[in-house]
């Protein structure tokens, strides 16, 4: 069996060698590792990669975080070789990040997952990394946060950090917004039959409008064709650019419609048109995807914020508020682990600044989509 190679009986034990430990040596000094030993013992293949790489820094989830996911019901995703090295590839960041490295100015991180059968974000998808408070935290697909329980294990390739929960693999838009309860959006780019071209273009940036947005704007949606809901949902989608929030600062950019949306930045608050963004930062397996606060109008790129106002004019001129919420029967029900559900969710850290104005749906879907978008098939 793998795990005594990976995990030999006699343990590193001077101190003094800690600086030149290998990976094989630091994951067996922390009794803490042992199921990540024995998981990266069913993919032996990643172990030689890992062993040939320098420069990292190893996410290594505890026992504990283990536990809570084999306790859910995806755990039998662990018997595909293909997943497991994609989600262990998810926990190894490309260079050398000691805590000191990750500061309050939330930071993207590339990994070594750069497999297109789970990301099509170009040069490895990405972590994001924060400190909250006296936290170090990585957090990764569906907001799921990881917590550093101890920090700057030194190995010869690099630096481990041990963390309370396993990384989520980012999941397809589809599947993120609908466990962020953005069913209308969902729904509208289904019957657009945009979903495919959404979940699948590389490095996108999407906009992403709250339910709320939606039916504020209802009775312009009401008789609409499809061609022009196509056209105001293209104009949500920027190709090429995966505008995390670090990078984002007063520009414009050009979305699939071929239309410019204009970003600004006023006192920390990001508009885009004149659409505030209420939610930052949701990773998704081909970029990153923003929440915002109105329904962005092709024919109206010129609407401009006015900051003072914690919600913004719609800008669909004389456009009026429905009684449902639109598009949301037209929502595809998720088949295979995902409608089964899970327990990792769970409780999460301490909230930081940056505002999550609409909070993901725990429990159930975090656990599941930790396979992310391979795993998670859709009756379309
Ligand atoms: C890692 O270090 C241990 C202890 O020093 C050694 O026994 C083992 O052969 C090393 N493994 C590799 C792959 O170099
Ligand atoms: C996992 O399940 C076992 C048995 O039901 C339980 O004792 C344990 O507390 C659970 N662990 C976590 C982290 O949920
Ligand atoms: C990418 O993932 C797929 C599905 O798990 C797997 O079959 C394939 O071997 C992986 N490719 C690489 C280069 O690891
Ligand atoms: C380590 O990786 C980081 C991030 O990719 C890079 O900036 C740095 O130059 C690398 N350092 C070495 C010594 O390779
Ligand atoms: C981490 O911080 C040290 C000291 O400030 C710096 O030299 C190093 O480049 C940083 N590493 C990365 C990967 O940013
Ligand atoms: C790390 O990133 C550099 C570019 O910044 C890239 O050349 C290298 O292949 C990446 N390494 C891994 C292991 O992903
Ligand atoms: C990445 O893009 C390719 C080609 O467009 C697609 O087949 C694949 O499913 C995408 N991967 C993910 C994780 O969405
Ligand atoms: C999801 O959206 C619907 C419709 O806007 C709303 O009624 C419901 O409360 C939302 N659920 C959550 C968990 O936010
Ligand atoms: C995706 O984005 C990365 C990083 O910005 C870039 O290097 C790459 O060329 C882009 N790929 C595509 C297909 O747009
Ligand atoms: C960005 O644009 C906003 C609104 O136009 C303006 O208030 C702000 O000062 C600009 N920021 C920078 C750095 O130019
Ligand atoms: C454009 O948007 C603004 C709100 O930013 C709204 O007041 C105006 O009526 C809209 N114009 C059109 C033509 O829809
Ligand atoms: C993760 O932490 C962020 C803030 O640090 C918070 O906004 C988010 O809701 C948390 N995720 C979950 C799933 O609770």
């Amino acid at each position: 069996m793998q795990i005594k190679k990976l995990l030999p009986l006699a343990l590193a034990t001077a101190a003094s060698a800690q600086e030149t430990m290998n990976l094989t040596a630091a994951l067996a000094s922390s009794p803490e590792l042992s199921q990540l030993g024995i998981t990266l013992g069913l993919v032996p293949e990643l172990v030689a990669a890992l062993a040939e790489l320098s420069n990292i820094t190893l996410l290594a989830p505890s026992n504990a975080a283990f536990e809570e996911f084999t306790n859910s019901s995806n755990a039998a995703a662990l018997s595909d070789p293909g997943l497991i090295q994609a989600v262990l590839q998810y926990h190894v960041l490309n260079g050398t990040y000691y805590a000191q490295n990750v500061t309050e100015t939330t930071s993207f991180i590339p990994t070594t997952l750069m497999n297109t059968s789970y990301t099509n974000v170009t040069g490895g998808q990405v972590v994001k990394a924060v400190l909250t408070g006296d936290n170090v935290v990585f957090s990764s697909g569906l907001l799921t946060n990881s917590t550093v329980t101890q920090a700057d294990v030194t190995f010869d390739s690099g630096v481990i950090h041990i963390i309370d929960r396993l990384l989520t693999v980012p999941a397809n838009v589809s599947t993120t917004a609908v466990a962020a309860n953005l069913t209308s959006l969902v729904g509208a780019v289904t019957t657009a039959e945009l979903a495919e071209a959404v979940d699948t273009t590389p490095n996108v940036t999407i906009f992403a409008p709250t339910n709320e947005a939606f039916q504020s704007i209802g009775s312009a949606l009401g008789s609409i064709s499809t061609e022009d809901l196509a056209s105001i949902l293209t104009y949500h989608v920027v190709s090429g650019t995966v505008g995390y929030s670090s990078i984002l600062s007063n520009t414009t950019l050009t979305t699939l419609n071929d239309a410019d949306v204009t970003i600004s930045i006023v006192d920390g608050a990001v508009f885009v048109n004149s659409a505030r963004v209420v939610m930052a930062d949701v990773l998704v397996a081909n970029g990153v995807v923003h929440v915002i606060d109105n329904v962005l109008n092709p024919a109206n790129a010129t609407a401009t914020p006015d900051a003072t106002m914690s919600t913004q004019m719609p800008a669909f001129s004389g456009a009026s508020s429905a009684s449902e919420v639109p598009y949301t029967s037209n929502v595809p029900t998720p088949t295979g682990p995902a409608a089964t559900g899970g327990a990792a969710g769970g409780s999460e850290t301490s909230s930081s600044a940056s505002g999550a104005a609409m909070p993901m749906r725990t429990g159930a879907v975090g656990a599941a989509a930790l396979f992310g978008g391979a795993a998670l098939v859709y009756n379309m």
